[in-house]
């Protein structure tokens, strides 16, 4: 019989400390925590007798893990708490939870939408409207809840419009789409609910795909559903699949990344004026949010084989979660990681994965924050916070559910506007 030698524990900030329960993250103490599981062990087992994982909460072993799908992968689910039969019924088909010849199949079917050029014809649109929606929370002069009003609708705005949802199911789809991954509750009910809310995904998916066959646009489920991608079209299931993992990975990770550099704005005031003062830093300040914020909290793979990570000896069918936002924080490679730097250079995060699962959508995921940059540039001299924002209950999904600012209009707005605001 093999034994297994599961150690070092990770101990980190306690007993009490649970990375498996949602509700813990809707507190402030994670980074802290990881921190001290960085210096202590940074490859560790975790909620050992209640369905123990390794975490890693530091850049190297991260890295190793997310390059090597041989060894560790991603076809038995990406996240913690993702249901078994949900994974099994989507690995292989969807590209997050596909390795090898699937993932090097369903991969081009995606990357054509999101290069930068094939993103070029959409900047303009997404440019005004950010710019005006901005324009018209800046009016308004009073505290706004800028994730409902900013950090949602942009990024909605934006994939409903690529995958050619009608305007008229925005809502209902984005409704769907936060009922299916808010994974806050962890109760058989709740979860229920979100296998539903999936299900409906999945029916409005087939009646649009059908529609597309009969009448192609330009969209993106248009080109999955005409293409040849490995010698042979993608099947109905995979397209819908794909479909739905397009909302996960465009909507549940961009409206953190943009409520979370608000509000890093906010509390750093002297890097906003820095940006304003010199907008040739969008592009490091861009990249400073993504480390910063780090919207997807882990990514999650299991073992094929044993091997050894650090001090750590995996064995086969071990789970090996890789917390992104404490690897973005390791000072090995960050100098200073607490701090919030426009200017931070170089800076090879791991927001967006690394390996063969690199953010597929990462060029619109740049763009998207870019705009928003840039119009606040233009509208907002001084972001105030005006409540204690509230954080998503949710080890998968860092950020935040509601943010209060209040946006003070920079001159240029003033004058158009035709006065100040005070
Ligand atoms: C700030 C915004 C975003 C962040 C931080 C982010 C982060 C990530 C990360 C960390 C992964 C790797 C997951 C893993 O290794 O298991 C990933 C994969 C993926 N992302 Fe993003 N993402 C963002 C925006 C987007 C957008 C806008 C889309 C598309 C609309 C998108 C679609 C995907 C897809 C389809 C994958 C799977 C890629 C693959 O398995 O080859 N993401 N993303």
């Amino acid at each position: 019989m093999v034994v297994t030698d599961r150690t070092p524990l990770f101990v980190a900030g306690g007993s009490d400390v649970d990375l498996a329960d949602p509700q813990f993250f809707t507190g402030d103490r994670f980074l802290d925590v990881a921190g001290e599981a960085r210096r202590r062990h940074p490859v560790a087992w975790t909620n050992p007798g209640r369905d123990g994982f390794w975490s890693v909460t530091a850049y190297r072993p991260a890295r190793d893990v997310l390059r090597q799908p041989e060894t560790f992968t991603s076809t038995r689910g990406m996240r913690l708490g993702s249901g078994g039969a949900s994974v099994a019924a989507a690995s292989g088909r969807m590209l997050v939870v596909s390795d090898g010849a699937d993932h090097q199949r369903l991969r081009p079917a995606h990357a054509r939408w999101f290069s930068s050029r094939g993103l070029a014809d959409l900047a303009s649109g997404l440019r005004d409207t950010v710019e005006h929606r901005l324009r018209d929370l800046v009016g308004r002069g009073g505290p706004v809840d800028v994730v409902a009003e900013l950090a949602l609708p942009v990024p909605s705005w934006v994939l409903f419009t690529m995958m050619g949802v009608p305007r008229e199911d925005w809502d209902e789809l984005a409704g769907l789409t936060a009922a299916g991954f808010d994974d806050a509750d962890t109760a058989p009910a709740a979860a229920a609910e979100r296998t539903a809310a999936h299900s409906a995904i999945f029916a409005y998916f087939f009646d649009l795909l059908e529609q597309r066959r009969a009448d192609p646009g330009d969209d993106i489920v248009s080109t999955l559903a005409t293409s040849n991608y490995g010698g042979r079209p993608l099947t109905d299931e995979e397209i819908v699949l794909n479909c739905d993992g397009l909302l996960n990975g465009g909507l549940e990770t961009t409206p953190h990344a943009i409520s979370g550099a608000i509000l890093a704005f906010a509390r750093h005031p002297e890097q906003w004026r820095r940006l304003r003062a010199d907008p040739g830093l969008l592009d490091t300040a861009v990249e400073e949010i993504l480390r910063y914020t780090s919207p997807p909290g882990h990514a999650m793979r299991t073992a094929t084989r044993p091997a050894t990570l650090g001090a750590a000896t995996i064995a086969e069918g071990d789970r090996v979660v890789v917390w992104l936002p404490s690897c973005n924080r390791d000072e090995d490679v960050f100098p200073e990681p607490d701090r919030f730097l426009v200017d931070r250079r170089p800076n090879k995060h791991l927001g967006f994965g690394g390996g063969p699962h690199y953010c597929v959508g990462a060029a619109l995921a740049r763009l998207e924050l870019r705009c928003v940059l840039e119009s606040m540039l233009g509208t907002v001299a001084d972001i105030h916070e005006t409540a204690q924002p509230a954080r998503q209950a949710s080890n998968f999904l860092n950020g935040l559910r509601r943010l209060d600012v209040v946006l003070d209009p920079a001159v240029s707005t003033v004058t158009r506007a035709g006065g100040p605001r005070r």
